[in-house]
């Protein structure tokens, strides 16, 4: 599985753990920024995230900014993306298995990089149940 990741600066250090995890449990991961500590603005990153993903090019999109809400609206922006922030696994889990959501985001000044990677693991685990939620989806992507 291919994973596009990518957060703002303040997002940064969170996200390199994230991404030795991700490696470790031997995802394909690819960093699309940022690359530094240097003020930047999550929007950049949300949709370049979004945009792979989009595009087929990656499986799935794993993003972080402070709170985990700027780059996930970002995100959602793009036709397509259905982008969930989450501090805990149990919405993590419903919304890839009720909502077939294709990003991930969370906030790195909300959760700890241990919960971080269980909130991560447990979205990564299950999939999409379709059935009745096939529709409900449809209806998320025909807005
Ligand atoms: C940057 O200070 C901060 O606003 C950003 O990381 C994020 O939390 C926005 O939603």
């Amino acid at each position: 599985m291919r994973i596009a990741i990518g957060s703002d600066h303040v997002g940064l250090e969170l996200k390199l753990t994230i991404i030795d995890y991700l490696k470790e449990l031997g995802y394909d991961v690819q960093d699309f920024g940022a690359y530094s500590s240097e003020r930047t603005d999550y929007p950049v990153y949300g949709v370049k995230v979004a945009e792979e993903v989009v595009k087929g090019n990656f499986d799935c999109g794993i993003i972080m900014c402070g709170t985990g809400v700027g780059i996930s609206i970002a995100a959602n922006k793009v036709k397509g993306i259905r982008a969930v922030v989450c501090s805990e696994p149990y919405s993590a889990k419903l919304s890839k298995e009720h909502n077939d959501t294709n990003i991930l985001a969370f906030g790195s000044r909300v959760v700890g990089s241990e919960l971080a990677k269980m909130i991560v693991r447990e979205w990564l685990s299950v999939e999409f149940e379709g059935g009745r939620h096939q529709k409900r989806v449809d209806m998320l992507d025909n807005i």
